[in-house]
């Protein structure tokens, strides 16, 4: 047995529930593996701010960065919008992400089963479809400088910058490739070079790096086109490498075409430790309401396994008791005819149940 300390930050909205389910999981099948699992939970996002007057307190950080894993819910909702830009709940995420060196975010857009008929895309469209977004995730837009809002001739001006640096887009571009080698050698590296300077660079580095991967079949794309063609035919993607938020948008697009934001799980990697959360946000109009899809933050937990622990036969097997699940049970978000609703928890349980039987 190996032990491997997790830290667990449920979060805010519908967090706390679907990271509860998640956990049922994990504790299931990390012992089969000879993982034994050191469990414990800290606040983050507007639960941490009521509590602390911080979306993540140092306690927070701390633990983060003494564990070997990470598993977030989801942060932020109506109640703490108003709140200073400074201490909203996304800026614990965005700091989580940031101190923890998660410069590449894995986001895979896969058709379960037939849940081909819950997407708003027409079947043939995306029956078969399997996108990895590899996201840059500590640089960019989100976090260049300067920023902020200041008075200019009278009145308020609002300003970001958009930066990547050589070693930033090497680094991004690197992992695009190596996860595109394990799939099916082609990346679409995208972009918005014919007017940002910063992603010309991109485009330039991105290219530079792929000289070390020959096999791989590299495109670029532009970021307004990349998002038509997801839409058009997701089926001539495989692997997609981008920028911070070009990555945050187009994901979001990605995990539509597959029926549901509620069903793309994410891994965050790069630092010494990975974090997992699912691609959705807090959801705060169903929170509570035992209404919430499990199954992205029960995929993460798949994600961790893979990527943190090197189980990929364990990812494998979670992936395998969603699809069994999927022919019978749906949650309301991906619900069609002939299949029963069921809740959160209950579809907690229902993957349980079959990883039990394995
Ligand atoms: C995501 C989310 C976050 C982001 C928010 C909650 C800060 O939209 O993980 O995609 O923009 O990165
Ligand atoms: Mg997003």
């Amino acid at each position: 047995m190996i032990t491997k300390k997790i830290l667990v930050t449920p979060g805010d909205g519908i967090g706390p529930e679907v990271t509860k389910q998640a956990i049922h999981v994990l504790k299931t099948v990390a012992p089969r593996f000879e993982l034994q699992l050191e469990l414990s939970e800290k606040p983050v996002g507007g639960v941490a701010y009521d509590l602390t007057g911080t979306p993540i307190p140092d306690e927070t950080l701390e633990a983060a960065k003494n564990s070997d894993a990470v598993l977030l819910g989801a942060v932020g909702g109506p109640k703490w919008e108003p709140l200073d830009f400074s201490v909203r709940p996304e800026r614990g995420l965005l700091k989580l992400r940031s101190e923890l060196e998660l410069y590449a975010n894995l986001r895979p857009a896969v058709i379960y089963g037939d849940l081909v008929n819950a997407s708003t895309l027409k079947p043939e469209i995306v029956d078969g479809a399997d996108l990895m977004v590899v996201r840059e995730l500590t640089g960019g837009i989100y976090f260049g400088e300067p920023r902020g809002v200041e008075i200019r001739n009278g009145e308020r001006v609002g300003f970001n910058t958009l930066v990547y640096s050589e070693s930033e887009i090497r680094r991004i571009a690197k992992v695009g490739f190596e996860i595109a080698m394990k799939r099916k050698k082609k990346l679409t590296s995208v972009d918005k070079a014919n007017v940002l300077e910063s992603t010309e660079l991109w485009r330039e580095i991105v290219t530079e790096v792929g000289k070390d991967f020959p096999e791989v079949e590299l495109s670029h794309m532009y970021a307004d086109n990349a998002a038509m063609q997801i839409i058009r035919n997701p089926k001539q993607f495989d692997t997609m490498v981008t920028t911070n938020m070009f990555g945050d948008i187009l994901s979001d697009a990605a995990a539509m075409m597959t029926g549901s934001l509620g069903m793309l799980p994410s891994a965050s990697i790069g630092g010494k430790n990975g974090m997992y959360e699912p691609v959705h946000g807090s959801a705060p109009d169903i929170s509570g309401q035992d209404k919430a899809n499990p199954l992205a933050m029960i995929l993460s937990v798949g994600m961790m396994l893979r990527y943190s622990f090197d189980l990929t036969e364990a990812d494998e097997m979670i992936q395998q008791a969603v699809v069994k699940t999927l022919e019978t049970y749906r949650t309301d978000d991906i619900m069609a005819e002939g299949k029963t609703l069921i809740g959160c928890q209950e579809m907690g349980e229902r993957v349980l149940q079959i990883l039990e039987q394995k």
